[in-house]
């Protein structure tokens, strides 16, 4: 992030007095105006719910343009790393700033490999949830538990980093897979060395005492390709949880368990799982999606459509395009006829064109389709959350380690204006009216 000439400041007149302040930008040309001493010199913060305008901070990881559908991790294409590579190389990426060489990949798996077991103690955690349990709210709980079974981040923080990171990219999937074999009353499949990140998540999740579970590679590849799509999404109301507990000094753990909490929303990661709800619903209602449409353009109905509109893009979210485009291929390879996907293109085809749509800039985003492949993989729709916090975590620490790692960070602490009640007499419990 660089000053912008001195010259070329924002004028900012108050109270008759009139103050300069300075331009940023970033690499690829991001605007901003420098406020952080706003309060401080003026007496005035600056009012922005949501967050729309604000920048909370400069980073290095992940570049995104909404206008044009652009995104980037530590500057490669999301469209070439999708393609070419490995989950555990793009999480690589993420934390270390490069792509991995061969002997990097190969020690990055051999840690990951050791870390896939998790505490036997932590195991009984799961027989006390109840058996309607929600997976994300067993994986937040787990997540932080395992503060307590590997405590290494009590001292220097950043020391251990490369362990406690690799520790939680290899134990999130065996925790994942473990609450869903609770909730179904299966018996626990552990991890295997012998698969890969992606096939040893599935294993886990589908293999049985009595039915082996056949891992194939097609099924890899696309799991491999939609935790890739995940895996980053700069400042996202999750990551930006994640950074805020990390401001105050919390651990890592704590921090990822509040990312988790937060992806948890239907408007935000929740919301894959709200899509397929949607879609189940327009079935069952003679897939009369006419009707969906109308009930979200009505301003008088809280409905709207789950896996369109985005904060940032105004354009088509390029994780949607690959996520769009995988779909048919893994249906057919899978052999599976899903009618939700036909109602999923319909609709997409109406947003794409009815005006209430296109003058908001609302198209499919990465939730829209990545459902009906999940589905397809036979992942039961309240896991769908879980898939994306799999896939999102080595953002969330990339992103926590850059925080920690920046001199100029500050704890989270934003302002209100506050407009309750004005000073008023205290009246003591007995002459209350
Ligand atoms: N259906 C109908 N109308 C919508 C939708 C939608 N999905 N999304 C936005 N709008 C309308 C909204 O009513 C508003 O209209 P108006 O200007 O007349 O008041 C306008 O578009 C702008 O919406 P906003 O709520 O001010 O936009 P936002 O940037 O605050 O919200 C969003 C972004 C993603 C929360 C929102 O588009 C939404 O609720 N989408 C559905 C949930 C969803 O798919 N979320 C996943 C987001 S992508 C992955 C992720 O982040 O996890």
């Amino acid at each position: 992030m660089s000053e912008t000439d001195q010259n070329n400041t924002a004028s900012l007149k108050i109270d008759g007095k009139t103050y300069e302040l300075s331009l940023l930008e970033g690499t690829e040309g991001d605007k901003s105006i420098d406020i952080r001493n706003l309060l401080r010199d003026t007496g005035y913060t600056v009012f922005d719910t949501g967050y729309k305008n604000s920048a909370s901070c400069s980073s290095t990881i992940t570049y995104l343009d909404g206008g044009q559908g652009i995104l980037r991790y530590r500057g490669y294409a999301i469209e070439d790393l999708a393609e070419k590579c490995l989950f555990i190389e793009v999480a690589y990426l993420l934390l270390h700033n490069k792509l991995p060489n061969r002997e990097e990949l190969e020690a990055f798996r051999v840690m990951l490999e050791q870390q896939a077991l998790i505490h036997e103690d932590m195991i009984h955690f799961f027989d006390n949830f109840p058996p309607n349990a929600s997976p994300m709210s067993i994986l937040s709980s787990m997540v932080t538990s395992l503060h307590n079974f590997y405590p290494e981040m009590s001292g220097d923080p950043l020391e251990n980093i490369d362990l406690t990171a690799t520790r939680l990219i290899s134990k999130i999937r065996t925790i994942a897979a473990f609450s869903f074999k609770k909730s179904i009353g299966q018996p626990l499949v552990y991890p295997r060395n012998d698969l890969s990140y992606c096939g040893n998540f599935l294993n886990m999740m589908f293999d049985t005492p009595v039915r082996p579970y056949i891992v194939l590679p097609e099924v890899v590849a696309a799991l491999n390709k939609l935790l890739i799509l995940h895996a980053d999404h700069e400042q996202n109301c999750s990551t930006s949880a994640v950074r805020l507990v990390g401001s105050a000094g919390g651990n890592l753990y704590a921090s990822i368990s509040a990312g988790i909490n937060a992806l948890w929303g239907p408007l935000h990661g929740g919301a894959n799982e709200a899509v397929i709800e949607m879609l189940e619903a327009i079935h069952a209602d003679n897939n009369d999606y006419k009707k969906y449409i109308a009930k979200a353009k009505d301003k008088n109905d809280p409905f709207r459509l789950s896996g369109f509109g985005h904060r940032v893009y105004k354009t088509y979210d390029p994780r949607g395009e690959i996520i769009k485009a995988a779909c048919d291929g893994i249906l057919d390879v899978l052999n599976v006829k899903d009618p939700l996907l036909e109602i999923a293109r319909n609709l997409e085809d109406i947003v794409l064109t009815d005006d209430y749509f296109v003058s908001r800039h609302l198209y499919p985003n990465i939730d829209f389709y990545s459902g009906i492949i999940y589905r397809a993989l036979g992942i039961p729709t309240n896991m769908f959350t879980v898939m994306f916090a799999l896939g999102r975590l080595p953002g969330w620490i990339a992103q926590w380690r850059e925080m920690r790692e920046d001199q100029d960070t500050k704890i989270c602490r934003p302002r209100q204006i506050y407009v309750g009640a004005p000073a008023r007499k205290f009246v003591p419990l007995c002459e209350r009216l």
